[in-house]
């Protein structure tokens, strides 16, 4: 089985061709970072047209070099939401007008279910497993049960925790996109030098929030002006050192919950942006390795934004019957547990 995968729900426009053996055939992503970077952000209008511009020669050149004709493939998927929906619809457009041509079936995939499910086309990993989702966009903890199965155990109550980081390299003037910058700074500050709080540290839940470390972070500065290198690196390492705590104690919470309910410790699957930050990923795994649990961390490229895992997520689904109508409506909210309560925010597009 052979599957053509869009991705243009944020500011990458991509598209892969995956196979049920878990061959990536083909996997092409254009970041549209530059584009976005004199706003120090995603501006969505500048997003859609983007997309609008690249996807039709994406599309083309993924399928050249999938080395598999379009009439060989088994389904067309898109990503139908959650996301920014200009973009979205961008894709399930194209995707839509690939499947009426050819006569192939539609899949509408849930972009946070082909995070979820990445670790299966990676690792082979198999159900239940904890997915900790931490992105510019999203920032979550998540039970894989099944596919279009999933309990989700926290979210962020305010901002995602790349967003903060963003936010913070604004601060910093450390520029965009500020995971990365940031992650530089600290590397060469002294964490010790300033106490961050860490938010909801010791709570029950496993729910995160990051706006009043951002906040302790804007006073910080304010009490420092005018800041120095030495001052700006101190204060990455300390902002960083507070998120790593931060997400690892909510992550113990969830790893409590899943072994709990599960029979025992599992895998812990790391996705999204934020998962390329060396301290995290170190501190993870110092606490998984704790708890027992196998630290699961697929290749950056497919832990960001990508269509493999689009295209992956709608094979996962169609080999299971489950396909979309052409009238398929995009989505930009589409929580992948309906049962948990809303949560309000930005990092919560869930
Ligand atoms: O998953 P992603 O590429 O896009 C979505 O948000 O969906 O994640 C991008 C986010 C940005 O907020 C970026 O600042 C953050 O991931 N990020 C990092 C690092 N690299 C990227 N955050 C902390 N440390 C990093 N090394
Ligand atoms: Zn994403």
């Amino acid at each position: 089985m052979i599957v053509l995968g869009i991705e243009s729900s944020c500011d990458e426009t991509a598209c892969a061709v995956v196979r049920d053996d878990r061959a990536i055939l083909a996997d092409v992503v254009l970041s549209q970072l530059d584009e976005h970077r004199p706003y120090g952000g995603v501006v969505p209008e500048i997003a859609a047209r983007a997309h609008l511009d690249h996807l039709d020669h994406l599309v083309v050149e993924a399928v050249r070099r999938s080395g598999v004709d379009l009439a060989a493939m088994d389904a067309i998927a898109a990503t139908g939401g959650p996301g920014l929906i200009g973009g979205v619809m961008v894709g399930v457009m194209t995707a839509k007008a690939i499947a009426a041509v050819t006569g192939k079936p539609f899949v509408a995939v849930n972009h946070l279910e082909g995070h979820a499910l990445t670790a299966r086309l990676t690792d082979d990993l198999a159900f239940p497993y904890l997915l900790l989702l931490v992105s510019g966009g999203h920032c979550q903890l998540l039970v894989v049960e099944g596919v279009g199965r999933y309990r989700r155990l926290g979210a962020t109550i305010d901002d995602a925790a790349g967003e903060a980081f963003d936010k913070v390299a604004k601060m910093l003037a450390l520029g965009y996109p500020g995971g990365p910058a940031v992650q530089q700074a600290a590397e060469r500050g002294d964490p010790a030098r300033f106490r961050l709080p860490r938010p909801m540290k010791g709570r029950p839940g496993c729910d995160f929030s990051f706006s009043g470390l951002k906040n302790a972070v804007r006073l910080l500065i304010a009490a420092q002006a005018p800041l120095g290198a030495v001052d700006r690196n101190d204060i990455a390492a300390a902002f960083q050192r507070a998120v790593a705590d931060a997400i690892a104690d909510r992550t113990s919470a969830a790893m409590k919950i899943f072994a709990a309910t599960y029979g025992g410790a599992g895998a812990l699957v790391v996705a999204g942006g934020v998962a390329a930050n060396a301290l995290l990923r170190q501190t993870l795994a110092e606490v998984a390795g704790k708890a027992g649990f196998r630290l699961v961390a697929p290749p950056l490229r497919l832990c960001t934004d990508n269509a493999a895992m689009i295209a992956w997520a709608g094979l996962e689904r169609f080999r299971l019957g489950q396909q979309d109508g052409l009238d398929f409506a995009p989505r930009p909210r589409w929580p992948l547990d309906p049962q948990a309560k809303q949560l309000r925010g930005a990092g919560v597009k869930a």
